[in-house]
């Protein structure tokens, strides 16, 4: 007898074969070091951003796990510099160092290493283990919430239903599905339900915008701050930052107080959390103390977040400014 659980799994494959997105690279390999890599860079950034962007430079610098090990933690900020989140690339150095190059093959021991959750472990060893494993990203998520009719996203439940609908004979394709179900098909606003493989069985298919329930997010607050950009026979002072988002990263001096001295604009910038609003300064003297000072050719081999590098935009833009109507 033909169960209803191999109907649905065999319409996901038909549908993933015509319409997935086979040509991913990270699809096209079994190298668990390159598919690692993806499933670190897309937890936060998008698909496009990172296959035009990140993956092939990252990969060109990086051809392997042992040569991440073996670089100064300097250099794996230096190359994932701009695609933010950079506890992702501490966490991807310190599992570097600790497994010495090899990724283990179990979900039980990639889930301990820094950095590497329950689902990316199972993304692992599905897509490059072919393991029968279920994973649950934020599609997935949607994409079951809506097939079983869950108002609520409770990581146990989720789980538990992950594991029920799991094509144990084809996971590398079925999670694949899934991710694009959720990406192309099942997407949050406007689903396109006529068009779902799962639609026989779906339990959500007649208001699919019911599931989950919509928890209103609160309004992300704006903090605003300074910066003080110091210059000293043509170096700019700069330090190496200590807090936890940008931990190892070198950039200008923030502080909450004013500074004195030339107002060279505005620079914002919005984190997931919040949003920063810095008003740049450049102050006549600076009592405070640097981690090093650096010409523009320097600055440009060293490892600058978003904003820092915004900040040195507008600080430059102002310098030209000033050069033009000094010549005129
Ligand atoms: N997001 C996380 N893993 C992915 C994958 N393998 N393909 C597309 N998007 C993803």
């Amino acid at each position: 007898m033909v169960s209803f659980l191999s109907v649905v799994h065999d319409r996901l494959y038909a549908w993933y074969q015509t319409n997935g997105r086979h040509d991913l690279p990270w699809r096209q390999t079994d190298d668990a070091y390159r598919i690692y890599l993806s499933e670190i860079m897309l937890q936060q950034t998008q698909v496009k951003t990172v296959l035009e962007r990140f993956y092939f430079p990252f990969l060109k610098r990086f051809e392997t796990l042992q040569s991440v090990a073996e670089a100064p933690l300097d250099d794996v900020l230096k190359a994932w510099e701009g695609l933010g989140y950079y506890t992702r690339a501490k966490n991807l150095h310190h599992t570097a160092l600790t497994c010495q190059g090899v990724l283990p093959k179990t979900p039980e021991e990639l889930g301990g290493l820094k950095g590497i959750g329950k689902s990316t472990a199972h993304a692992i060893c599905a897509f490059a283990y072919r393991q029968a494993l279920p994973i649950l990203d934020a599609n997935v998520k949607r994409v079951l919430c809506r097939y079983f009719a869950l108002h609520v996203k409770n990581e146990n439940v989720l789980w538990q239903k992950a594991w029920e609908l799991l094509d144990t004979k084809r996971p590398f394709e079925y999670n694949q599905a899934m991710m694009d179900l959720g990406s192309m098909v099942c997407t949050s606003k406007n689903p396109t339900c006529n068009a779902c493989p799962m639609k026989l069985t779906c339990q959500g298919k007649t208001y699919p915008e019911n599931y989950p329930q919509n928890i209103k997010k609160p309004k992300i607050p704006i903090k605003k701050r300074f910066v003080s950009v110091v210059i000293c026979e043509g170096k700019l002072g700069l330090i190496q930052r200590k807090e936890r988002l940008l931990h190892g990263l070198w950039g200008f001096v923030q502080t909450d107080e004013k500074p004195e001295g030339r107002f060279l604009g505005i620079v914002r910038h919005t984190y997931s959390h919040f949003k920063l609003e810095l008003e740049v300064f450049q102050p006549g003297c600076c009592t405070k103390t640097f981690d090093g000072w650096f010409d523009e050719e320097e600055i440009a081999s060293l490892a600058l977040s978003t904003v820092d590098k915004k900040i040195l935009r507008c600080w430059r833009s102002m310098m030209m400014k000033s050069i033009v109507s000094n010549t005129d």
